[in-house]
């Protein structure tokens, strides 16, 4: 079960990151996307990353083109069918993973190892795609954003996954240089689980008056240690994403603390997913290094 030639879905922000990782840690690594157009704007990023590492001294220039050699782009699926391991990282929507899984499995060789960086859909949701061998197979590998410097990744298991397999995985994640930690396959994992209650509380207590966006994020950043305060970290995610993973917890669980605040959708509604879109709750289209609060509330 030696893992050698690492596939990726998706070239976009997780993606790219989880490709960049695996060929930074010696992996063969093909990436596949849709289109040309996303494979260059996911490689640009790996190379904008790749170089910050590179004028840092973390990598020297012949690594980078080491790391750089390792990697390769495709828009086909058939390029993956040698792949020890798939990572996916692709949109968040059940029924197109499950469409890819169900293509992939008939491609790749049956020792592929199927992984899902989902944050939010149930795995086994996603497992059943597949083929009763391939299940076996199927794990969650959670990533986090940036993947390059994130230290977590969460390995989940399902009730069919093989004993053997998920021991290859949790191996792999630190040949990533990664630190595994071991979650069942509940909605959220282990981080999602606690942060994003923690994210909808913030809202509530800006909604409430508790607080200024400033001020809450000033109170988490240096009352707490945490390196991000809650509306700079949603912005940063995209509220779009927090919502969906919101909801689909809510769903999960149907638990008030997963319920997104109304104002969440609000904005999402109006367009404001964070920094992707230049405002959320902070304005990023003037200044992104000093963005200013928005006035929500
Ligand atoms: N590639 C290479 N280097 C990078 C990088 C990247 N993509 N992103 C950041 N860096 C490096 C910078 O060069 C810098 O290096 P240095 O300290 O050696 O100079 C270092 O990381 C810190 O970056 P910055 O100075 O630009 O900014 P910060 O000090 O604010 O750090 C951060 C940025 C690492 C993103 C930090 O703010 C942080 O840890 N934030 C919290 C991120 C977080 O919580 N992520 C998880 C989100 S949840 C998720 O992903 C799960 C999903 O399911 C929702």
């Amino acid at each position: 079960m030696e893992i050698k030639r690492v596939g990726v879905l998706g070239c976009g922000l997780m993606g790219s990151g989880i490709a960049q990782t695996a060929a930074s840690a010696g992996f063969e690594t093909i990436v596949r996307e849709v289109s040309d157009e996303l494979l260059q704007k996911g490689f640009a990023g790996i190379e904008k990353s790749l170089s910050r590492f590179a004028e840092k001294g973390t990598i020297t220039a012949e690594q980078q083109k080491a790391i750089r050699d390792r990697l390769s782009g495709t828009t086909s699926f058939a390029d993956l069918a040698d792949c020890d391991i798939v990572i996916e990282a692709i949109i968040e929507n059940i029924e197109e993973k499950r469409k890819t899984y169900a293509e992939l499995d008939r491609i790749c060789k049956p020792e592929t190892i199927f992984a899902s960086n989902t944050s939010s859909i149930s795995i086994t949701e996603m497992m059943t795609a597949t083929s009763p061998s391939r299940q076996q197979r199927f794990i969650g590998l959670h990533f986090f954003n940036p993947v390059p410097i994130m230290k977590l990744v969460e390995v989940v298991k399902t009730i069919l996954t093989d004993d053997a397999i998920y021991e290859r995985a949790i191996e792999f994640g630190k040949q990533l240089g990664k630190v595994p930690v071991r979650a069942g396959d509940k909605t959220g994992f282990i981080v999602n689980r606690l942060l994003v209650p923690y994210m909808l509380d913030a809202i509530r207590a800006l909604e409430e008056g508790v607080g200024s966006i400033v001020d809450i994020d000033t109170s988490m950043k240096l009352g707490l240690g945490y390196p991000m305060g809650p509306f700079t970290l949603g912005d940063f995610v995209g509220l779009d994403t927090t919502y969906y993973i919101a909801e689909i917890m809510f769903n999960e669980f149907r638990e008030k603390r997963f319920a997104p605040p109304p104002l969440l959708k609000r904005m999402v509604l109006a367009g404001l997913y964070g920094r992707k879109s230049g405002r959320g709750f902070y304005d990023y289209t003037k200044d992104p290094k000093n963005p200013t609060p928005m006035k929500l509330v």
